[in-house]
C-alpha cells in the first residue's frame, strides 16, 4: 500500500489510520534512504520488514505483473509453489547475455537487488579495512570459478599471455582455477619466514625475467590459508607487478572476516593489485555459491562482468543482501570481534592440550585464522598414524580440522606437489590445523578440544604400550 492507500481506510477505522500511516511513513523512510544511500545500514532490520521489500521488490519482476502474458522461452515461471516460495517469486535471475552486472529488462526486482547488494557490499568493505576500493560485484560462483573468469579476462587483454605465477599454496580449487582457465601454472616454492611460510618473491621475480613478463597473465598470490602458511607479502608483489605491468590478483577466499588481511590488501593496492576473490559463504554466513569479486578500479572489475557468459542465479546475491540488511554492519562487526576473540582462546586451548599431551602449537603470528598443532611427538611414525588421527577425529564429527600427514605426495594434472597439504617440499612432521573462522563458537572449540585430548591420550597410551608402533613403523610403506 502506499500512503494514499493508507488515507482511503480512515472511512473503516477512523483517525486509528494515521497512527498506522506514521508508521507506514518510517518504514518508507527507511527503504528511501537504503536506496538513496546504497549503503549497508547500520543497524540490522527486522525480518518482517526485510520480507515486506522482498515481496514489494519481487513484483517489479515481470514474471508477478498483473495481466502479464509470457510468450518466450524464459518467462521465470514456477511449476512450484515451494520453489516459488524460496525465491520470493523472482525467478529471472541476474544479468543479461553480455554482462552478469547489467540490468535484466524482465527482472526490474531482481536486478535491484543485484545492483543494491554490490553497493552495499562496497560499503561494508570500505569501512572495515578497505577505504580505497571501488567496485565489488557478487557472482554467483564459488572463489575458485570467479578466479578462472578473472583469468580469463586477464588473458583476454594480454593474449601472449600463458603462465600464471603461484605461489604455492595446498588447495586444490585455487590451482585447479589456473588450470581449467587453460593456463600454466609456475608454482613459486614457499620460503619460511619467522612467522611462518610465504611465497619467495625473488623467486616470483626471477621467473618473470625468464618467462618475459608479456608472457604472464598474471600473478595470483594469497592471503587467507591454513597454517603454516602465512599471507603473501602482497606488497612486494605487487611492486613487482606494477614495475614489469603484471596484473596482480589475490585469493582472499575467506579473508574478509579478518580486517588484519584486508588491511593488507588495501597498503598493496598502493603499489599494484587489480583484483581480489572472496567467498561469500566462508565471510557471510550464507549458502555455497558467491563470491565477492572486488578491485580499486572499477573498469576492471567491470571487464570480469562483461566475461561472464549469460545470466545467472540471483541467489547468492538475495543471501547476501537479506543477511546484510538483518545483521547490519553493527551485527557484522560484533561477529567479527567475536571471531577474533575466540581465535585467541582457541590458541590458548591448544597451547593446555601441548602441556598434557606434548605437540607444539606453531607459531604464526601472521595468519590470523588458522593455527597449526605440531604432533612432533609421533615424529618417528609413519604417515598412516596421522591419518588415523584425522579420521578418528572425524568419526567425533570434529569438522573441519586438517590432518596433515608428512610424507604425502599428490600429482594435480601432472604437477607434483611434495608433502601435500604443507605448502613445502621441504620435511615437516604430522600436524593439524583448526580454525576460528565468523560464526564460530566456544562451544565448537570447547567441544573440538575436548576430543582431540581424547583422541591424544588414546593414541599416546598405545603408542607408549607399542601397539601402534609396530603397526606405523615409520618405514612402512
Ligand atoms: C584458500 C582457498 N582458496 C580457494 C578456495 C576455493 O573456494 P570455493 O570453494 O569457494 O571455490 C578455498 C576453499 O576452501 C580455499 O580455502
Amino acid at each position: 500500500m502506499d500512503a494514499n492507500t493508507i488515507k482511503a481506510t480512515k472511512s473503516f477505522v477512523q483517525q486509528y489510520s494515521d497512527q498506522a500511516l506514521q508508521c507506514f511513513e518510517s518504514r518508507r523512510r527507511k527503504i528511501l534512504n537504503l536506496f538513496n544511500k546504497k549503503q549497508c545500514p547500520d543497524e540490522g532490520w527486522r525480518e518482517d520488514e526485510i520480507e515486506v521489500l522482498l515481496h514489494e521488490i519481487s513484483m517489479m519482476d515481470s514474471n508477478n505483473f498483473l495481466g502479464s502474458c509470457g510468450v518466450g522461452e524464459r518467462e521465470a515461471r514456477f511449476a512450484s509453489s515451494i520453489v516459488a516460495r524460496r525465491h520470493f517469486y523472482m525467478g529471472h535471475g541476474i544479468g543479461r547475455s553480455g554482462d552478469i552486472t547489467e540490468v535484466q529488462p524482465k527482472a526490474a526486482g531482481s536486478s535491484l537487488i543485484g545492483q543494491l547488494t554490490n553497493c552495499m557490499a562496497l560499503d561494508l568493505l570500505r569501512s572495515i579495512g578497505l577505504p580505497s576500493l571501488k567496485r565489488c560485484i557478487v557472482v554467483p560462483m564459488a572463489t575458485g570459478m570467479s578466479m578462472l573468469l578473472c583469468l580469463r579476462m586477464f588473458h583476454s587483454q594480454r593474449p601472449r599471455g600463458k603462465y600464471v605465477i603461484w605461489p604455492r599454496l595446498d588447495q586444490k580449487s585455487c590451482f585447479k582455477c589456473i588450470l581449467a582457465a587453460g593456463l600454466e601454472p609456475v608454482v613459486i616454492k614457499n620460503v619460511n619466514i619467522d612467522d611462518g611460510l610465504m611465497g619467495c618473491v625473488e623467486d616470483i621475480e626471477s621467473n618473470i625475467k625468464s618467462l618475459g613478463a608479456e608472457n604472464i597473465v598474471c600473478v595470483l598470490s594469497t592471503v587467507s590459508s591454513f597454517a603454516p602458511k602465512v599471507p603473501d607479502n602482497l606488497t612486494d608483489i605487487g611492486k613487482l607487478c606494477k614495475d614489469y605491468d603484471i596484473p596482480h590478483m589475490v585469493n582472499n577466499a575467506y579473508g574478509i572476516q579478518c580486517p588484519a588481511y584486508l588491511e593488507t590488501i588495501e597498503q598493496a593496492s598502493k603499489t599494484r593489485l587489480d583484483l581480489f576473490v572472496s567467498s561469500t559463504d566462508k565471510n557471510f554466513m550464507v549458502p555455497v555459491g558467491g563470491s565477492v569479486i572486488c578491485g580499486f578500479d572499477s573498469t576492471i572489475v567491470d571487464n570480469v562482468g562483461k566475461m561472464y557468459p549469460g545470466r545467472g542465479s540471483a541467489n547468492p546475491s538475495l543471501d547476501l543482501f537479506i543477511t546484510l540488511l538483518n545483521i547490519g554492519k553493527k551485527g557484522y562487526l560484533e561477529l567479527l570481534a567475536q571471531r577474533e576473540k575466540l581465535f585467541i582462546y582457541l590458541k590458548s586451548e591448544l597451547l593446555t592440550v601441548t602441556e598434557d599431551f606434548g605437540g607444539e602449537v606453531l607459531d604464526t603470528p601472521s595468519n590470523r585464522l588458522s593455527i597449526g598443532f605440531s604432533l612432533n611427538q609421533f615424529e618417528s611414525l609413519h604417515r598412516k598414524f596421522f591419518t588415523e588421527i584425522g579420521s578418528m577425529m572425524f568419526s567425533k564429527f570434529v569438522m573441519g580440522a586438517r590432518l596433515v600427514a608428512p610424507g604425502e605426495t599428490k600429482i594435480i594434472s601432472g604437477h607434483e606437489f611434495k608433502n601435500w597439504g604443507s605448502h613445502t617440499d621441504e620435511h615437516t612432521v604430522g600436524y593439524l590445523t583448526a580454525s576460528a573462522a565468523i560464526g564460530v563458537t566456544k562451544e565448537d572449540i570447547d567441544g573440538f578440544i575436548k576430543h582431540f585430548r581424547h583422541v591424544l591420550s588414546k593414541v599416546s597410551k598405545h603408542v607408549n604400550q607399542k601397539v601402534v608402533c609396530e603397526v606405523y613403523k615409520n618405514n612402512a610403506t
